[in-house]
């Protein structure tokens, strides 16, 4: 079982270059469902390590959320600067045993300061159609969701910057969560039939 007293903190900031290594454990951790649900299907631990060497980029800014200062959820906006009027692409990721707690949530509000201050005019998400978590995630942050055969579409329309969304990117904001954890290490502890 998680020890969940030294880690009652979630820290969602900007990652860099000095952030990799941590950036390739995260995504190594993702179990078999949640690499399927983010890169629309199998792959492999070496096709997982090639791309996460690759989230850092010149047209990509990434947050991570941290909980104990373990990288635990990224958001990855890429494709900045490709087109004008701006539009990126949002990719979410939290490790399975960290999900429902609040992390995607708040990653997705980085997300949207981050791309606001890159003056993004569009953003949009792609996942399963089955992939109901991501999708709610979305229509709760008011995204238009647009359903294909396979796959449906989230588009989001950012605002211009304001001092708002550039502190939130500067500064790294810091949630306490230990009362969802909580109720996470309750739940991990109750027998799956009784939940
Ligand atoms: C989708 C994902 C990013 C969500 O992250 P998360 O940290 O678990 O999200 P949150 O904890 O903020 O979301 C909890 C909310 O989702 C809801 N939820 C949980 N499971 C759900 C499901 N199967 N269907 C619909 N809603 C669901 C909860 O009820 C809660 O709702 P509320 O905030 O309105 O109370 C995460 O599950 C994930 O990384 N999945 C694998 C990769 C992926 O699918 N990426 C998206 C494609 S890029």
């Amino acid at each position: 079982m998680r020890d969940i007293s030294a880690s009652k903190d979630l820290v969602v900031r900007r990652v860099h270059s000095g952030d990799q290594n941590d950036i390739c454990d995260h995504f190594l951790r993702l179990d078999v469902g949640s690499r399927r649900s983010r890169f629309f299907g199998a792959v492999s631990d070496a096709g997982v390590l090639k791309y996460a060497r690759n989230v850092i980029r010149y047209d990509s800014v990434a947050g991570g959320a941290f909980v104990g200062g373990q990288l635990r959820g990224l958001v990855e906006l890429s494709g900045l600067f490709h087109s004008w009027p701006s539009t990126a692409e949002a990719a979410f990721s939290v490790e399975t045993d960290w999900q429902n707690i609040g992390i995607g949530d708040a990653l997705f509000e980085q997300m949207f300061a981050m791309a606001q201050n890159r003056r993004v005019r569009t953003v949009q998400m792609t996942c399963l159609k089955e992939n109901s978590h991501m999708r709610h995630l979305a229509a709760k942050h008011n995204a238009q969701l647009l359903f294909d055969a396979d796959a449906v579409e989230a588009v989001l329309y950012p605002n211009w910057p304001t001092p708002g969304s550039i502190a939130k990117e500067m500064i790294a904001q810091t949630r306490e969560y230990s009362h969802l954890l909580f109720r996470q290490a309750c739940k991990n502890r109750l027998p799956k039939d009784s939940q």
